[in-house]
């Protein structure tokens, strides 16, 4: 199986993904990782490891479906089974969701459907959350809203800085991130009626 990886900045989840990948000797291998940024750091981790990168700089691109039709392009050429989004911050169009249905999974830092969109940590700060997290989920055209993979719930404490339930999450992002992933490349997720199923074995 081949898996590309987009990425936007430092990429941490990628790095979970890659080691993970590596460590567990998944059947699928890092294709490429992609950024729409010629500056994040992910990217610097992912040549020093040997995968092969790319760069598809959103602002070259006057509308955003000639860049969705770029990035496509970058990605199709590396022939994936999957495509990992990993704190690529960029809403891509219904046509290019489309094109990788059932194929595409990304990760939002907070537990899915609560706290949508950006900033999420200060949204649950502000609603005054005592349970926050991460969910990884299958992309839709409906921002945020596809079929669930996993979640991991973390405690809010009572002086909580953004900050500091950013780093609490994050570290759970890495565990359940790199687990859906394998579970993908294993053959294990099937989408019925809008509900993941995982199931025992391939
Ligand atoms: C993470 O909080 C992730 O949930 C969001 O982007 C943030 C940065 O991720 N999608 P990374 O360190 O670039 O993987």
């Amino acid at each position: 199986k081949n898996i590309v990886i987009l990425i936007s900045g430092r990429g941490s989840n990628m790095q979970a993904i890659v080691e993970a990948a590596r460590a567990e000797k998944w059947p699928a291998r890092i294709a490429a990782i992609i950024s729409n940024r010629a500056d994040a750091s992910g990217l610097e981790y992912a040549a020093a490891a040997g995968i092969p990168t790319a760069v598809v700089v959103s602002k070259d691109y006057p509308e955003r479906s000639d860049f969705d039709a770029a990035l496509r392009a970058k990605i199709d050429s590396y022939t994936p089974d999957l495509v990992v989004l990993a704190g690529f911050m960029r809403i891509l169009t219904a046509p290019f969701v489309e094109h990788y249905d059932g194929r595409l999974l990304n990760i939002h830092p907070s537990l899915l459907p609560s706290f949508p969109g950006l900033a999420t940590h200060q949204q649950a700060l502000s609603f005054g959350v005592k349970v926050h997290g991460a969910s990884v989920h299958f992309v839709t055209a409906d921002l945020d809203h596809g079929p669930i993979v996993a979640q991991a719930a973390v405690p809010v404490l009572q002086d909580d800085t953004e900050h500091v339930l950013a780093e609490r999450v994050l570290a759970q992002e890495h565990i359940i991130y790199p687990r859906a992933v394998r579970w993908f490349v294993e053959g294990r997720l099937s989408i019925e009626n809008g509900r993941v199923h995982l199931a025992d074995q391939a």
